[in-house]
Order: C-alpha cells, then structure tokens, then sequence
C-alpha cells in the first residue's frame, strides 16, 4: 500500500497514543514513560532492541542510555545516522529491575511492533539481542531460532506475516558487548552487513543493462 506522508504521520500518532494509554501486559504498572520508538517513518532500516531500561524509562526514548551511545556509536562507523533509522523494543515499557521481557508480554506488545513494521515497511530488520530476533524469526517469519550466537554474522531473506519480505541481521545486543570485546567486534563486523544489504536492496552496483539506458 502506497502512503502518503501525512496518512503515516497520523498513524504513527495514533500508534503512540494506544501505546501511552496500554494496559494490555503487567508492565503498563511500572512504567514511568512507555517508549514507542522513534526515528524516521520512511526508514529503509529497522531496529528491534529488547526493552527500555531505566534512561529509557525516564525520558520515554530508545536506547539513550549506555547501550544506546554504542549504538550510536556503531551507527556512526558506518555512516548511517540514526535520524535516517527506525529504532523499537519488542516490549515498550521498562521490565522491573531491567528483567528479560517475559512471552506473554513480547505477544502483548506484539500488536504495537506489527503495527509500527507495516508502517514503516523497512528493508532491512536489524534484530539486537536474542529476545527481538526470535521475535522476527519464530513469531513473524516462521522460521526457526536457533539462538543469537548460532544465527548471527549472515544476512537473512525473510517473508514476514505482514506481507512483507525484509533481509534480516539478527547480532549481538549493544548492552552485551558494552564489557566483552569479542561481542563488540563481532556486532562491529554485523553492522557492515547493514551497508552491504542496504545497497543490494537500492539495487547499487548492479552492472547496467540495456534497461538502464532506456529508462534515462
Ligand atoms: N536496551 C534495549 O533493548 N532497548 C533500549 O531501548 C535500551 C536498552
């Protein structure tokens, strides 16, 4: 479905206002901002972390805390700034003491995650930690999660139940690497597979064809 700005502008509020007002999951109880996400609704790149922590809780925005500056941080290496993203959790209110996300609270929260991906309608699912990439894999596209460790450094072409097919980078949550250098080298060489999707899916450095000429 082709939308135009304002339509997913709308719609984007909307989704914001359902999430300010959820009472769907026991988390609603703790949280003192729910955090719906943010970035661009025209983002080609999609970020799914886990859940808000305590900075996040407070000022009601994704990863701003210290997973959130090597984030930043890795985004910035290759080139992409994170106003041009879109960045969620599969649960968008703060665990208490930072606990996993719990299932019955991922499927809760399920319905504001497929809203916000047929919103935005990315190319690219980049998955942080195990929680979000078992989400995209077992809940949305059907496939099997075999763990973060097992599955990552490959890029994955996935058909989504929401009538989307996306490539999929399913890594290392920032949070996890933030004191182990391994993991921060080996979400370093995942966010490189970022450039080199993103480019395949704007369809760069493919040779010209005859089609090329004509179309110009
Ligand atoms: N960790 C997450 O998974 N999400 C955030 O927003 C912050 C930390």
């Amino acid at each position: 479905m082709a939308w135009c700005m304002q339509d997913k502008e709308s719609s984007w509020l909307k989704i914001v206002e359902q999430i300010k007002t959820c009472t769907l999951c026991p988390l609603h109880k703790y949280r003192r901002n729910p955090v719906p996400g943010e970035g661009s609704l025209n983002a080609e790149i999609f970020f799914l972390g886990e859940a808000p922590g305590r900075r996040e809780d407070e000022m009601g925005r994704p990863f701003v805390g210290a997973a959130g500056q090597l984030l930043n941080k890795l985004l910035e290496d290759i080139n992409i700034k994170r106003s041009e993203v879109f960045i969620t959790n599969v649960v968008k209110c703060r665990p208490p003491n930072n606990r996993d996300p719990k299932d019955d609270e991922i499927r809760a929260c399920s319905v504001y995650t497929d809203s916000l991906i047929s919103l935005i309608r990315p190319k690219v699912i980049v998955t942080l930690g195990n929680h979000a990439g078992r989400y995209i894999f077992e809940f949305l596209g059907n496939r099997r999660w075999l763990g973060i460790s097992k599955i990552r450094g490959k890029v994955y072409e996935v058909n989504l139940r929401l009538d989307l097919r996306v490539k999929v980078i399913p890594t290392y949550h920032p949070a996890a690497a933030l004191y182990n250098p391994q993991l921060r080298e080996a979400l370093e060489s995942d966010f490189k597979l970022i450039v080199k999707a993103l480019s395949e899916v704007r369809g760069e450095g493919r040779r010209p064809t005859l089609l090329n000429f004509i179309k110009h």
